[in-house]
């Protein structure tokens, strides 16, 4: 197993490993190590990941540097390796969104967690992330997002979630090979909030969208995030009106 390293944005690595088992064209698994005097990790992977992604960061820092764990979800692939990364990181806090910690880290997690209130920015000297809660999007009550303020980098997690194993960053379509992905895999648990959640996203105008499944995005992110909520909105729509 082999875990790719690129720079997706200035000081802002994309940790990705392709598992090509994973459905019929295979899955990217991204982490996202965003290096400040206080380095954040977000997503842990799954435990099985943890040894390649670990050598990973590990050629580009100590890993006892690393300050911050945190990540949209409770899921294996966004936090299973949670307790490997503690281990490795001792200085390490892991964080999330009030609910998280209140149905889950409080209880699981190996370190107290920090809680992050919606919009609450955690300066980690030379970056600053802020935490949008965005329960249910893309799935899970506890389910939050990132945003780095510096470079204009939203962690995008399961959104615009596609198959294969495509370049690092691309500046082409990313919402058509979303909803195919969506259509195959219906992991979206669709909610009437589900288009107004992702268009408060788009109104923070991000410049580059880290993407857990598939290729980043490098771009007028507003535009795209806006096309992804229309197609929740319309799937909505069809989903709850009755046939005339
Ligand atoms: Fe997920
Ligand atoms: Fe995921």
């Amino acid at each position: 197993m082999e875990t790719k390293i690129d720079e997706i944005a200035p000081r802002i690595f994309r940790l990705s490993t392709f598992l090509p088992a994973v459905g019929p064209q295979g899955l990217t698994f991204n982490q996202f190590l965003v290096d400040a005097e206080e380095p954040l990790l977000f997503h842990c992977g799954q435990r099985a990941l943890f040894p390649a992604v670990a050598q990973a960061v590990a050629r580009i820092m100590d890993l006892r540097r690393l300050r911050w764990i945190t990540f949209s979800h409770i899921e294996a692939d966004e936090c299973g390796a949670l307790g490997e990364w503690l281990d490795a990181a001792p200085a390490a806090t892991v964080t999330h969104g009030a609910i998280g910690c209140a149905i889950w880290l409080n209880d699981q997690a190996p370190r107290p967690p920090r809680a992050l209130a919606d919009n609450e920015v955690l300066d980690l000297g030379g970056r600053r992330v802020r935490r949008l809660d965005t329960p249910h999007v893309p799935h899970c009550w506890d389910a939050g997002l990132l945003y780095e303020e510096t470079t204009g980098t939203l962690f995008t997690s399961d959104l615009f979630t596609h198959a294969g194993n495509p370049a690092a960053l691309t500046d082409r379509d990313l919402v058509g090979p979303a909803i195919e992905a969506e259509k195959r895999f219906g992991y979206t648990a669709l909610t009437p909030a589900t288009g107004a959640t992702i268009r408060r996203l788009a109104k923070l105008e991000p410049r580059t969208l880290a993407v857990m499944h598939g290729s980043s995005y490098s771009g007028a992110g507003a535009p795209v995030l806006e096309t992804l909520a229309t197609f929740y909105d319309d799937r909505l729509r069809k989903t709850t009106t009755p046939p005339a």
